[in-house]
């Protein structure tokens, strides 16, 4: 018999595929997503993320310590105001729900967990945009940026441990961090969304934090386009050099090519967010028998580890955290 190289012995038993593992998975690499609702009395379910709820700010406190005894390495979460207006002052109100949420959270949690706070104006503005619009119309990046300063500081001020500008103007990064720096916060940390796409895969998002763009409009003028993948790259370096501590790529299961070329060409932590219309995806599909979901979920997230990034935000944390403790 000729000799025939036989990788397949090292996959006899699981004690040796455990050995030989490439990627590991653990809660300590996952960040769970969280909404927080103003002036709910219980919290609402978000029908498009089953198993998730807009929080009130009592059920958000016992998520959270729930998602610590899991072992999930942080919390991000997005505001549902009762009231929007054109310049989504909620974003940097300090009384707007997720700076009075994250001053809560940070006095019960203080640093046993990573506190964050996605930072934009979407789910504050009357017209559901980024940013603050012009005279035409459009968003007007520096105008934004000047927002986005302020909520920032906001949330800093609240005890974000991490702001996470998810905007896609230019220079965000910069303006926010040269605004953390002058008011003192130079430990406050900074995880850009800078490779984000204009993905039809964020609708069932847009649904739990009741965002509607005006006029059926998209965000294709600030997000990026899903063909260029060599933009990517520039996108990340760009927000690196204005002081960004963590690059996100955002959607993570279409974007792996993506990830993989940051794991190479950076050297700053990546996070990777697998999103709402992933995460639905699956859990629809579950639903009907049609697959396995917490496996599609474990391949899925892990697919991600090994594509490059060291943290992923999904809805799955929680689950995968208990399903990993087996
Ligand atoms: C913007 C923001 C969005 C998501 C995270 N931050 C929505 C958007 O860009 O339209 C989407 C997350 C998801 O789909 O899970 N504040």
């Amino acid at each position: 018999m000729f000799p025939v190289d036989r990788p397949r012995r090292l996959r006899r038993s699981g004690a040796l595929r455990r050995l030989v593992a490439e990627t590991s998975l653990a809660p300590d690499d996952l960040i769970a997503p969280l909404f927080v609702g103003e002036g709910l009395s219980e919290p609402h379910p978000i029908a498009s993320l089953p198993g998730h709820v807009q929080h009130t700010r009592a059920s958000l406190r016992a998520e959270v310590g729930a998602l610590i005894e899991r072992g999930v390495g942080g919390v991000i979460l997005f505001g549902v105001p009762v009231n929007k207006d054109e310049v989504g002052s909620g974003a940097y109100d300090p009384a707007g729900i997720v700076q009075v949420a994250l001053r809560e959270l940070a006095e019960e949690f203080g640093d046993t967990t990573v506190l964050m706070a996605d930072l934009c104006l979407d789910e504050y503005t009357s017209h559901g945009h980024c940013g603050v619009l012009d005279a035409r119309g459009v968003v007007d990046n520096d105008a934004t940026l000047e927002l986005y300063a302020r909520a920032a500081l906001a949330q800093a001020e609240a005890g974000a441990a991490l702001v996470a500008p998810s905007g896609m103007m230019d220079g965000q990064v910069g303006a926010i961090r040269t605004a953390l720096d002058e008011a003192g916060f130079l430990d406050v940390a900074i995880m850009a969304y800078s490779v984000k796409y204009a993905s039809a895969l964020y609708g069932p998002f847009r649904e739990a934090v009741n965002v509607e763009i005006a006029g059926g409009g998209d965000r294709r003028g600030y997000q990026m386009d899903y063909r260029n993948r060599r933009e990517a790259l520039r996108e990340a370096r760009l927000d690196v050099e204005e002081g960004a501590d963590i690059i996100m790529v955002k959607p993570a299961m279409t974007y792996l090519d993506v990830l993989s070329d940051l794991a190479a060409g950076l050297d700053v932590p990546l996070a990777a967010y697998h999103v709402s219309g992933e995460y639905a995806m699956i859990k629809a599909a579950a639903e009907r028998g049609w697959i396995d979901g917490p496996a599609v979920a474990l391949e899925q997230i892990t697919a991600v580890r090994r594509a490059g990034a060291d943290v992923v935000l999904t809805y799955f944390a929680r689950e995968l955290a208990e399903e990993l403790a087996r």
